[in-house]
């Protein structure tokens, strides 16, 4: 038997990556990388949900060729897995948009960047000519902000927009409390011993500066300076932003437009019908409402609403190969990968990202092997008639509307 694994320095899995970007990171980087809100069961969820999925695998099944190939949003992709949109990544790697980027080209997946990036939307088209990339948007008030980012993307060949819904403000992070955490990092003792504590990662920044949102900047009009650009950011997020302002996105983007932060059925049909091409099952990776379901749980009745009407994509919690499959089977498109490629990029720079994303599609191919599937196809088809809870391939608890305090994405 061959050995499928790449085993690189020891790196099995994304855990591995999470322990090597705590090493390498200063303690005030990697817990705004790692925590979530408040006590983080909401963050633990994400995990322990995934887990109390399980499999009923196929035996005596020809699976001489296996492939999670996928297809998003027209994009023939390796595997149903995009690197999600995160802000601020600048703290983990010097220029790590155009390393996350380029490592989602070599790997065939797409790569959806932040408005809160830390390089140029048209620096990262740059970096990566021949990526499928995505656009994500925080609306704010001065809608000319979001007008001009959608402008800007388009003319640089981002094909879809996500449009991130579950930020009307930020959930609240004991952990960046307690570390003084803001921007520009307050130059406290506490920061120094930080610092001297992680020189490799301290002697790093202080060669590239302070990392900047620069795309805000551009598109503010305003010389880079992060304080005022953090500021603007929280302050200015639009809370008014309600599902009628579809059709104002839909003026200014022709092509997918998805909705990122949809935890309810009655979001996900509200989405469908403002004429969404697709929407994100996420809790934001357990970062805003503390007590909020996690997505998985919520994703066999979402999935049964909409049948294939729209894309469902899902976030929060996938570190594993596996949980892509258990996604995927339960009527999700694919995911979207936020934290895990992150700890590839803290611990090692493009080669840790391009290391991640290919034990997450090794751990695919070997899951769907077991599991007697030769292609995503298969796990859909093999779920598509069963209630949630009692399909064939994969089953998850039930979510009971009943008892679930559902947010509203947006206000409608
Ligand atoms: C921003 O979206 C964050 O979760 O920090």
């Amino acid at each position: 038997m061959s050995l499928l694994y790449s085993s690189t320095r020891g790196f099995a899995n994304v855990a591995d990556y999470r322990q090597a970007a705590r090493r390498r990171l200063a303690k005030i980087a990697f817990d705004y990388l790692d925590g979530g809100a408040e006590d983080g069961h909401t963050l633990a969820r994400n995990r322990t949900a995934f887990a109390d999925v399980h499999f009923a695998p196929r035996a005596m099944v020809d699976v001489s060729h296996v492939s999670p190939a996928a297809q998003l949003f027209g994009y023939a992709a390796a595997a149903p897995m995009t690197v999600g949109p995160t802000g601020l990544n600048g703290l983990f790697w010097p220029k790590a948009d155009e390393l996350l980027a380029r490592a989602a080209m070599a790997r065939g997946v797409p790569l959806a960047l932040s408005s809160a990036s830390t390089s140029l939307l048209e620096d990262v088209r740059e970096a990566a000519p021949h990526a499928e990339l995505w656009m994500q948007l925080y609306v704010q008030k001065d809608r000319r902000i979001a007008e001009s980012i959608m402008r800007r993307a388009s003319e640089a060949g981002y094909t879809a927009l996500l449009v991130t819904v579950d930020t009307p403000v930020h959930g609240k992070r004991d952990h960046d409390i307690h570390n003084n955490y803001r921007l520009p990092l307050p130059i406290t003792p506490r920061l120094i011993l930080d610092l001297l504590r992680h020189p490799h990662w301290a002697l790093q920044m202080a060669r590239q500066g302070t990392p900047q949102l620069v795309n805000l900047a551009k598109s503010l009009g305003e010389a880079p300076d992060l304080q005022r650009q953090a500021a603007a950011l929280a302050r200015q997020m639009d809370l008014a932003l309600a599902w009628s302002d579809m059709a104002w996105l839909r003026k200014h983007w022709k092509g997918p437009l998805i909705v990122k932060g949809i935890m309810s059925v009655e979001d996900a049909c509200l989405a469908r019908q403002h004429g969404a091409d697709g929407i994100v099952l996420s809790n934001h990776g357990g970062r805003q409402l503390e007590g909020a379901h996690a997505p998985i749980e919520v994703l066999p009745a979402v999935a049964d609403a909409l049948g294939d009407s729209l894309h469902i994509l899902l976030d929060s919690g996938v570190r594993r190969g596996a949980d892509i499959v258990k996604a995927v089977a339960l009527g999700a498109r694919g995911v979207l990968l936020g934290r895990a490629p992150l700890y590839g990029l803290a611990a090692r720079g493009e080669a840790g990202v391009n290391h991640v994303l290919t034990l997450l599609y090794e751990e695919m191919v070997t899951t769907m092997t077991l599991l007697g599937c030769t292609d995503i196809d298969t796990l859909h088809e093999r779920i598509a008639d069963a209630q949630p809870g009692t399909s064939r391939v994969a089953s998850a608890p039930a979510v009971q509307p009943n008892v679930t305090v559902a947010p509203r994405a947006v206000q409608s």
